[in-house]
Order: structure tokens, then C-alpha cells, then sequence
């Protein structure tokens, strides 16, 4: 999922993102609720209609953003308490709340309300939160008015396996429609990552999505997806684009490089983006160093279909029984 944080993916239209290939996209319940609000985006028809994007989209439940950017933030059990960065307004976002924003803005998936602790941090307070993750799931499904919105469950528990696997199977008991798995990528080790998500994933049901939150670039990828999971959403693809970051073949350039000022290749000649089709790295470079915005946007959709194309390879793969052979540079396993 391409990240669309405030009702948009930076710098594309719907339909030059639609052309990238990519299908679901998320947004985020904090920023919308902060900028414009829930009621304007009801106002202008739900979330679909809003930003005229017809395909599926997933709301964040806006815990991690409060954790993440909100200063003075203030955790209890009923919920966390912050200062909103635009006018300083104290805001208080419970499970209950987060669930209402999330029914009023209208995403085809939405997530729990969750505390996504930082790394690192003692045992006992990941513990702590992911014990309260459990609650304010309860109170989540407790609120929950729109059943033909999909309600996925947040399993925390840090680097700890046992935390993980009790909030795994608890989760599982409550027979969601889809399950996440959140809390990485806040710090640790990539080797830590790997190590959770394999932990975790197989103790999550087959027959549901599962979504690994936050992550990643091609090698968090290919290992999650071996280990079972379905879904994941990064602002990388989009984020490097707008720091004239090129994803070329699991490598990265920035385009501001001196060899690509007479390059008159396309950036992946194999490519089968709009980006790549019209346009030569000299030509983006030029862009780059000039800041013209039109330098994001091809950025972008290359980047996305990019990410999106490999996504669709390992798929591939997978139906034709070779993913582990096919893909062993990025699982590890290519002794050669
Ligand atoms: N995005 C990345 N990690 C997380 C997480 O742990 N919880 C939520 N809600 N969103 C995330
Ligand atoms: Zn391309």
C-alpha cells in the first residue's frame, strides 16, 4: 500500500497512481482528524469519494502518529491525551474515538486503537502495552458500527516471542477479519525484524490477511512475505521520490549524481512505468536540480510501480513454485 497520509499520495493524481499498479492505499485517522476533520470528508461523500480514489483504501488508527509526532502526550487507560500541533488544543484520542473517526472517514479496513511502544524499553512496559492493546481492541469491536468496514487487530509484544505469541493467539480467538502486526521498525535491528515477523506470522490465520505495518523496502519484503504476510504499507517509495531518490533494481540513486546529467537512458529500461517509458535519467536529473515539482511526481509513480512490480514478481514466483530460489538474494539464503 502506497501511503496517502492526508487523503492523497504526495505529488500523483488517482489515476496516475492507479497506472502504478498498486491497489489499496492508507491514510492516516490522526492527520485527517487534525486536517480537515472526519466531518468534512463525511461532508464530501466518505473518504472514496473525497479524494476520488475508487479502489480500496486502509485508515490508521492514528495511535502510532500520536506516539510517533505529537508532543506532551499523556497515556492512560482510557486513552492518550496531546497537544495538537496546530493550534495547541489539548486532544484526546481513546479507542472509542479512534473507531468513530475511522467509521465517519470510511476506509474498507480499518485498525485498532493501539500503543506501539518505542525501542528500546524495558520488558515490563512492553508488556504493559501490549496487555492494554488487548483492552482497547475490546472496546474497538465493542465500537464498531459499520460492519462492511473490516476491523484488523494490532498484535504488539516488542522483541519478546513469548508477548508476541500470547498476543497472537489472543487476537486470534476474537476471529477478525485481518490481523497486523505493528511495534517494528521503530528502531531495532533489522535481524530483530525478521525474527518477529517469523515468529509471529505463522501463529496468525492463513485465511486472513496479514499485514506487516510500516515496513519496508525489497529485502523486509521478500522475508515477510516468506514468513506469510500479505499486506504492508511504507512511505519509502514515495518519501526518497521527493528527495529525487530513484528505486532502481534494489538499488537506490539520487539523481542529483553527476553521471546521470548526460544519461539519456530511461531509469529501468525494463520498466514498464509511464516514468520509464517518456523520459531519460538526464531529463529527471535536470528536474531534480532545478526542484521542479514535475521531478516527484515521475519519481514517484516509478517509484511505486517499482516496489508494486516486485510485489507482483514474488507473486509470481510463489503460484510457479519458486519464490526460494527466484528471490534468494533478498531472503538470505544465496550462498553462491
Ligand atoms: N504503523 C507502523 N507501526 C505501527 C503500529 O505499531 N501501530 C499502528 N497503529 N500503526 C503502525
Ligand atoms: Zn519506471
Amino acid at each position: 500500500m502506497p501511503v496517502g497520509t492526508l487523503a492523497n499520495v504526495k505529488t500523483l493524481t488517482p489515476a496516475q497512481l492507479r497506472d502504478t499498479g498498486a491497489q489499496m492505499i492508507l491514510s492516516n485517522t490522526y492527520h485527517l482528524h487534525l486536517q480537515p476533520g472526519e466531518g468534512i470528508v463525511a461532508g464530501g461523500g466518505g473518504l472514496h469519494k473525497f479524494m476520488g480514489w475508487d479502489g480500496p483504501i486502509l485508515t490508521d488508527s492514528g495511535g502510532f502518529q500520536v506516539f510517533s509526532l505529537s508532543e506532551m502526550r499523556k497515556i492512560s487507560e482510557r486513552g492518550v491525551k496531546f497537544r495538537s500541533p496546530h493550534d495547541g488544543q489539548i486532544i484526546e484520542l481513546t479507542p472509542e474515538r479512534s473507531i468513530e473517526i475511522q467509521n465517519t472517514l470510511g476506509a474498507d479496513i480499518i485498525m485498532a486503537f493501539d500503543e506501539c511502544p518505542p525501542y528500546p524499553v524495558s520488558r515490563e512496559e512492553v508488556e504493559t502495552a501490549t496487555e492494554r492493546t488487548y483492552r482497547w481492541l475490546l472496546r474497538c469491536i465493542e465500537t464498531h458500527k459499520r460492519p462492511e468496514q473490516a476491523l484488523f487487530g494490532i498484535v504488539q509484544g516488542g522483541i519478546y516471542s513469548d508477548l508476541r505469541s500470547r498476543a497472537a493467539n489472543a487476537l486470534t480467538e476474537l476471529d477478525l477479519p485481518g490481523y497486523a502486526i505493528g511495534g517494528v521498525s521503530v528502531g531495532e535491528e533489522p535481524e530483530l525484524i525478521h525474527e518477529i515477523v517469523r515468529v509471529t506470522a505463522p501463529l496468525l490465520p492463513v485465511n486472513k490477511p496479514r499485514y506487516l505495518m510500516g515496513v519496508g523496502t525489497y529485502r523486509e519484503i521478500a522475508i515477510a512475505i516468506a514468513a506469510g504476510i500479505d499486506l504492508f504499507d511504507c512511505v519509502i517509495p514515495t518519501r526518497w521520490a521527493r528527495h529525487g531518490t530513484a528505486m532502481v533494481r534494489g538499488e537506490r540513486w539520487n539523481l542529483k549524481n553527476a553521471r546521470f546529467r548526460e544519461d539519456f537512458q530511461p531509469l529501468d529500461a525494463d520498466c514498464p512505468c509511464y516514468t520509464c517509458k517518456n523520459f531519460t535519467r538526464a531529463y529527471i536529473s535536470h528536474l531534480v536540480r532545478s526542484q521542479e515539482i514535475l521531478a516527484y511526481t515521475l519519481l514517484s509513480i516509478h517509484n511505486i510501480t517499482e516496489i508494486i512490480h516486485f510485489t507482483q514478481k514474488i507473486r509470481q514466483s510463489i503460484l510457479q513454485g519458486s519464490f526460494a530460489t527466484d528471490f534468494a538474494r533478498w531472503l538470505n539464503t544465496d550462498n553462491s
